[in-house]
């Protein structure tokens, strides 16, 4: 009998395209998705390293795997992602772990999977620099989505010192925009609406063949103009790689989205520094004014942050001062957690005390709050184009969508369904969603 595999996905948005690539793998090889923990003969947790907090999720989801595996003597337990290249041997010793597969391993997968039949565990963690998962085409269970994503770049080269992605993702690649824009078509058939392009680092997309050589920008107007009528997005850019070219590309093409997520880390050119992050907050802020200029109504968020070896009250203030000048939409803030292997926990102290982070985490987000509150004030009463993604959470007579500029929206449902297009009028906001009307 066929088996049901569920796949449960932590981290970041590169985890959720692996895992429809890996349920696609899984399904060629004849087992079947299952979208419930309870009924499924295989269970795979696709993990995250980014922060000590996310592996112990994963610790405390196996205990309760471990659970259930009592009761369900046939259920196999995987750990992929992540969390299972950075400590497969730790995870392989756990009770509740019958396999683990790195991210450069999923097309091995079903067979590791089988393999547990026979042998007690499996593990594969190679690293395989050419792996792009071409020709694989990801799985989507849900039937009526409109928004999907593509891998562009996999692993990274940029050795942050704080970072633990070069480890577990190995080094970057670039997959083939022929396969790239095979991928959009495929999806424009399927009626999607939205497409965001994927990468640690997506400007710095390469690919060269006998006909072509194509940089980022070059490929996100091919990608644009392939679909017209859809959306284009993408994440994440480094701030050292963020070319005119690619400001001016967005500016250009009317389904490229206003919005630009573009992590700054830290305002303080001594910090910025020791996170080999490769800019100063000058360069940085020169950048902005260029996105800024060019694309006045861009959208504009980060990854911020604090409490980083080194980092000194003033270093912070400087963090602050820079969220002050930018005043993005919105930001994902963190306090730093040492990621065993990396430069900085070999090489820095990790001088802050927890209550300390703890503390200018609290006070960033505070300052990020009112800021996002003011920045979406200035909203009210303009109109923008929103994408329909289905009813608010709260309730079935509202509406919710994005704009552009990656903004929630919601609204009073009316005569509208997910996936169209409408423009709707700013009338009431709060630091985290607009609320409007529908005006055509
Ligand atoms: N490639 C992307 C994002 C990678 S991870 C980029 O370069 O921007 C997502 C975010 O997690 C990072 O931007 C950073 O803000 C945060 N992060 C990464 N390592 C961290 C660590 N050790 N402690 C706390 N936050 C971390
Ligand atoms: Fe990590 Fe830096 Fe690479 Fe982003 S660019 S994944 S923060 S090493
Ligand atoms: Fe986490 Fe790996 Fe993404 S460490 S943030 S799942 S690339």
């Amino acid at each position: 009998m066929n088996k049901k595999v569920y796949i449960e996905t932590y981290g970041c948005q590169m985890n959720v395209a692996d895992s429809e690539t890996v349920a696609s793998i899984m399904q060629s090889r004849d087992f079947l998705p299952e979208t419930s923990v309870n009924d499924a003969d295989v269970v795979i947790l696709n993990t995250c390293s980014v922060r000590d907090n996310a592996e112990q999720k994963i610790y405390n989801r196996l205990d309760f795997l471990k659970g259930l595996k009592r009761r369900k003597k046939h259920l196999k337990v995987g750990i992929i992602g992540c969390m299972a290249q950075r400590v497969a041997d730790k995870l392989l010793e756990h009770e509740a772990v019958d396999f683990v597969a790195g991210p450069d391993a999923y097309r091995n997968l079903p067979d590791l999977v089988n393999e547990t039949d026979i042998e007690l565990k499996t593990i594969n963690t190679e690293f395989d620099i050419t792996e792009t998962y071409s020709g694989i085409t990801q799985f989507k269970s849900d039937e009526d989505a409109i928004s999907g994503f593509i891998p562009i770049t996999r692993g990274c080269n940029n050795f942050c010192s704080y970072c633990i992605v070069p480890y577990t993702r190995g080094r970057e690649r670039s997959a083939s925009y022929k396969d790239i824009i095979l991928e959009v078509k495929n999806l424009k058939e399927k009626n999607y609406k939205e497409i965001t392009l994927l990468g640690q680092n997506v400007n710095s997309y390469y690919f060269e063949d006998e006909n072509n050589k194509v940089d980022f920008p070059k490929l996100i107007e091919m990608v644009a103009e392939e679909a017209p009528e859809m959306r284009i997005r993408f994440t994440t850019s480094h701030p050292k790689d963020i070319s005119d070219e690619l400001i001016e590309a967005i500016a250009k093409h009317k389904n490229i989205c206003n919005h630009i997520h573009l992590p700054v880390q830290s305002g303080s050119n001594n910090v910025l520094k020791l996170m080999n992050r490769k800019y100063t907050k000058e360069w940085y802020l020169e950048r902005m004014d260029k996105i800024k200029s060019t694309i006045p109504d861009c959208g504009l968020s980060s990854d911020i942050f604090c409490g980083f070896s080194g980092e000194s009250e003033e270093d912070f203030m400087q963090t602050l001062d820079l969220m002050k000048t930018v005043e993005y939409d919105s930001a994902f803030m963190f306090k730093y957690s040492v990621r065993p292997g990396t430069a900085a926990a070999k090489n820095l102290v990790d001088d802050v005390q927890e209550t300390e982070k703890v503390e200018r985490l609290n006070r960033m987000i505070k300052l990020q709050n009112e800021i996002s509150l003011k920045k979406n004030r200035e909203d009210i009463g303009k109109t923008f184009e929103v994408l329909v993604e289905g009813y608010s959470k709260r309730s079935n007579e509202s509406l919710f969508g994005r704009t552009q500029q990656n903004k929630v929206v919601v609204f009073p449902a009316e005569n509208v369904k997910k996936g169209d297009f409408v423009l709707v009028k700013i009338d009431e906001v709060s630091s985290a969603t607009l609320k409007g009307t529908i005006i055509k």
